[in-house]
């Protein structure tokens, strides 16, 4: 085949089947700092429950993330029991401020405990409800809005964040690759319908510039223009 005929899915550039998987995967978690005794118990207990919380190789992008952009304020849509939210809030300072929702009050209860034990509880607004009906309440205009909720929910909570996100400021979203399940073809699950639904709108908004990370389970960055 000569080189003009080569199926675009298989261009050199494209690294084709080089993923973080398997032991490219194992190399990258190996690199990761030793977490503080929180975040560690924390990750335990995710796995002893089956949490779904991003993890410490996500955790850290989010950080890093926020101390690039030197963001003080973050609203968070679905923190569970709070793992993410201690990230943001090691990020945003002494005088940051991170919004934590969750509609589910035991999960609240817990990242309240955490909270208290990394020290951080000074900097988080705990919200137990609806996380976008909350968000639409928001008057100001944040650094940083995270949003892992319920998938179906994905393509609204992009209509809620622009005029609530500062200009330069990130929307960051988490399972955009949805195990792989964004490359099926036509889909029946609403779940990863309205993640293609929302990927689609993301990368076609005038008012972002957007990247997906293909890290753990994709987390798709916009910067608003
Ligand atoms: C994937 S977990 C969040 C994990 C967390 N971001 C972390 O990494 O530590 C999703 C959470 O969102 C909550 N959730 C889903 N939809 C929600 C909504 N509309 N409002 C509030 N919480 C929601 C669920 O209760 C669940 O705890």
């Amino acid at each position: 085949m000569t080189e003009s005929k080569k199926p675009d899915s298989r261009a050199s550039w494209r690294h084709y089947n080089f993923t973080t998987t398997g032991p490219v995967d194992d190399y990258l978690y190996s690199m990761l700092p030793k977490r503080d005794e929180v975040l560690a118990e924390m990750e335990d207990y995710a796995t002893k429950h089956d949490v779904p919380i991003v993890g410490p190789a996500v955790a850290r992008v989010l950080q890093q993330m926020a101390l690039m952009i030197n963001a003080r304020t973050v609203f968070e849509l679905g923190s569970a029991i709070g793992y993410s939210t201690i990230w943001w809030a090691q990020a945003v300072g002494e005088n940051g401020r991170v919004i934590y929702t969750d509609g589910d009050r035991k999960n609240a209860e817990r990242a309240r405990g955490y909270f208290d034990r990394a020290g951080v509880t000074n900097r988080i607004t705990i919200y137990t409800g609806d996380a976008l009906e909350f968000l639409s309440e928001q008057k100001q205009e944040f650094d940083i809005i995270f949003s892992d909720v319920d998938k179906e929910d994905y393509p609204r909570v992009l209509r809620l964040v622009p005029p609530r996100l500062r200009k330069g400021g990130l929307f960051v979203t988490d399972n955009v690759l949805w195990s792989g399940r964004v490359a099926q073809k036509n889909p029946a699950d609403p779940r990863t319908r309205a993640i293609l639904e929302f990927n689609r709108k993301l990368y076609d908004s005038k008012e972002f510039y957007t990247t997906i990370l293909p890290i753990r389970d994709g987390l798709a960055v916009a910067v608003k223009k």
